[in-house]
């Protein structure tokens, strides 16, 4: 490729990662695929390590620099970046309005309010000069912080130019504005399995997560972490400022920047009370945590006349929720055994309403978290609710003891089977190790119908299959006959029917699936993808060595170790024979093709659209089958378009990028076939 044709193509690339960046992670709206994405970013890599030269300081490839750093920069704040006056309750707010009442000249007009989230991250402080991010730092004391700018870059939603729409508002030549980094709770509870099933530590909050995240010295383990970025607040500028808070909310949106939706604007204190006193309530359907809400006035310019008290801006007030925690007693320990075996702790406390909901029962993590804690039946003990995260009790009071409190004990034989159950040198889990342990058999099975996406496969009928002797592992689904299920108590006809006919669907599904379902450790959905591509068929993976497993992006030696040997056990031969007897997937459909003929479709795409004369997904095998591949959105890398009957958007956007359209008779002429 010629320069001149690099450089208009890494523009267009450019410009089309930012926009769809900001379709995914701002908007919420992606309008292609992962994989459509990420092609587009590897060509761009591929441009820019060909003509170096034409890399672009904001080029979304250079989110993420190449070495560690030896420590962060001190920086000053253009501005102090100042800290919240609280309020806990309504007449905190009335009393902070009668406060800065007295403050104000006769002739201010009526007082307005916005309310934002308060965000529980950490704050940033955001320099774009002439629209390119220059600088980004941690608030530090408030007047001076810490220059975090490599790790911020890594932060998907921070946008390194602005206007991240050309079409937008002209940048001002230089603006510092302040925002929240944080992490979702749903990332949260993500990172954390991830983190656990490499058997790394987890992170107690999503709090802890972005601190220990954004502190990177190496912002490759930055890039690596589900960190969100919102803006609240302009902080200096050198162009003239929007007149309210909401307008400051609407312009930074505008300029490309994450502004969370969640903001109202109100015309008197009682409104802004009662929906202060709603989102206690209400803070548990936000996708991230909250500790309270932010009431600020809404005239940015009667806000600064208020000045600040003890570094405390009277025009905004944090109104703080109650703590997510709770007293109470521990009442006793429930053990239960899980689909690796691993045998868990429950409190079952006596019941206790946090931030509006009855907890009864909680997490004790494990038992070293137990005896580290020294948690005993009968304590009084502080129960703690973050978000969406299942309850957990944080400890003891010690000083609530009187004597009766009896010790955890960690069971010897397992609750379910009754073996003994084995504590690994090193680790912190006990485990029952029976193979045949009906309590992680049933959890197996729902695991396995989970992944195969097999539908009436939940905990009940898990339970009736394991104790009527039906299955002693889950691929023993494949021989369950119509007359087993019609055993089962609550099975008919049709439900027994409507099962096997479930179970028959999901021999399609694709051998990534097949391998997650298998329960190995370390091994699920992304880890299976992982190394399904690099291993296309289940010979290839079995006969490898764990040095080339470990080798393979995303993966290491503890994952490779247990993936051999899992397959080295005898017992998971005979799991795996049985795969092979019930006709599932043990191959990655795209493999190379090998003689032509046989795979008219290699290397061609189709994207399949419109009403067919077959099933959308058994067209789909058809072509898979012959060496294609079928995605689900019209790109330029679509070869062809097999439309059905009202074929909608994909028709047109085909249209649009002159991609080829095919009906099905022609796809069959393509094939080289009548069928
Ligand atoms: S405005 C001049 N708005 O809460 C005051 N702060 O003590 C500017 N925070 O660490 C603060 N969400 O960074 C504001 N929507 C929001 C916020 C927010 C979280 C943080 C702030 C500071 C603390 C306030």
């Amino acid at each position: 490729m010629a320069e001149a044709k690099a450089l208009q193509r890494a523009e267009e690339l450019r410009e089309a990662i930012v926009f769809h960046e900001h379709r995914y992670y701002v908007l919420n709206s992606p309008l292609i695929s992962d994989g459509q994405f990420d092609r587009l970013v590897d060509e761009l890599h591929r441009i820019e390590q060909r003509f170096p030269e034409l890399v672009t300081p904001d080029s979304p490839t250079q989110r993420v620099s190449g070495e560690p750093a030896e420590r962060f920069q001190k920086v000053e704040h253009p501005a102090p970046i100042l800290s919240l006056d609280k309020a806990t309750s309504r007449e905190d707010l009335v009393a902070w309005l009668a406060r800065i009442s007295k403050l104000l000249p006769e002739e201010t007009p009526a007082l307005s309010y916005t309310v934002e989230p308060k965000f529980d991250g950490l704050t940033v402080v955001l320099h774009y000069r002439d629209g390119l991010f220059e600088l980004g730092a941690t608030r530090g004391d408030g007047r001076v912080g810490e220059d975090i700018t490599t790790n911020l870059r890594t932060i998907p939603t921070l946008p390194l130019r602005i206007p991240v729409d050309p079409d937008g508002p002209p940048a001002p030549s230089y603006l510092v504005v302040r925002g929240e980094v944080l992490i979702l709770l749903d990332d949260f509870a993500a990172l954390n399995k991830r983190l656990l099933s490499s058997e790394k530590p987890a992170f107690a909050n999503p709090r802890n997560a972005a601190a220990g995240s954004l502190r990177q010295l190496d912002s490759r383990i930055t890039a690596q972490r589900p960190l969100r970025l919102y803006v609240y607040s302009i902080v200096t500028t050198g162009g003239p400022l929007p007149t309210t808070q909401h307008e400051a909310l609407n312009y930074l949106t505008t300029l490309g920047f994450p502004v969370a939706g969640e903001f109202a604007v109100f015309g008197d204190l009682e409104q802004v009370a009662d929906y202060c006193e709603s989102m206690v309530e209400g803070r548990n359907a936000l996708p991230y945590e909250a500790d309270g809400i932010v009431v600020k006035l809404d005239d940015l310019a009667t806000s600064a006349a208020l000045g600040a008290v003890g570094g405390r801006p009277r025009g905004a007030v944090a109104f703080k929720f109650p703590a997510q925690e709770a007293i109470t007693t521990l009442l006793d320990v429930e053990f239960s055994v899980g689909r690796t075996g691993v045998i868990t702790p429950t409190a079952l406390l006596d019941p206790v309403p946090i931030a509006g909901v009855t907890v009864s029962r909680a997490s004790l993590h494990n038992f070293d978290a137990i005896n580290e804690r020294d948690i005993r039946i009968g304590d009084r003990v502080v129960v703690k609710r973050a978000g969406d995260v299942i309850p957990y009790v944080s400890g003891p009071i010690l000083d609530a003891r009187d004597g009766d409190e009896v010790e955890i004990v960690a069971p010897t034989h397992c609750p379910s089977c009754g073996e003994p159950v084995v504590h690994p040198e090193g680790e912190t889990a006990i485990y029952c190790t029976n193979v045949a342990c009906p309590a992680q058999l049933v959890q197996k099975l729902t695991y396995f119908a989970g992944v195969m996406e097999i539908e009436g496969i939940g905990e009940r009928t898990a339970i009736q299959l394991v104790d009527q002797d039906l299955i002693h592992a889950p691929v023993d689904l494949y021989t369950l006959t119509k007359d087993n299920l019609m055993e089962l108590e609550g099975f008919a006809e049709k439900k027994a029917d409507n099962l096997l006919a479930a179970i028959a669907a999901s021999k399609a599904q694709p051998f990534d699936r097949v391998l997650a379902s298998l329960g190995i450790r370390g091994v699920g959905g992304t880890v299976a993808a992982t190394l399904t591509a690099a291993f296309p068929s289940l010979e290839a993976l079995e006969s490898a060595p764990p040095e080339a497993i470990a080798s393979v992006e995303g993966l290491g030696p503890i994952t490779a170790r247990t993936i051999v040997d899992w397959f080295a056990r005898p017992r998971h031969q005979a799991i795996v024979d049985k795969l092979r007897s019930a006709g599932l997937n043990l191959a990655s459909a795209q493999e190379p093709a090998s003689v032509q003929g046989a795979d008219p479709f290699a290397g061609l795409t189709f994207v399949i659209t419109g009403t067919l004369s077959r099933p959308r997904n058994e067209l789909k095998r058809w072509i898979t089958s012959r060496g294609g591949k079928v995605t689900g959105s019209v790109s330029t890398r679509t070869d062809y378009l097999v439309a059905g009957e009202n074929a909608g958007s994909k028709l047109t956007r085909a249209q649009e990028l002159s991609v080829p359209i095919l009906s099905e008779d022609d796809l069959l002429q393509l094939a080289g076939t009548s069928g």
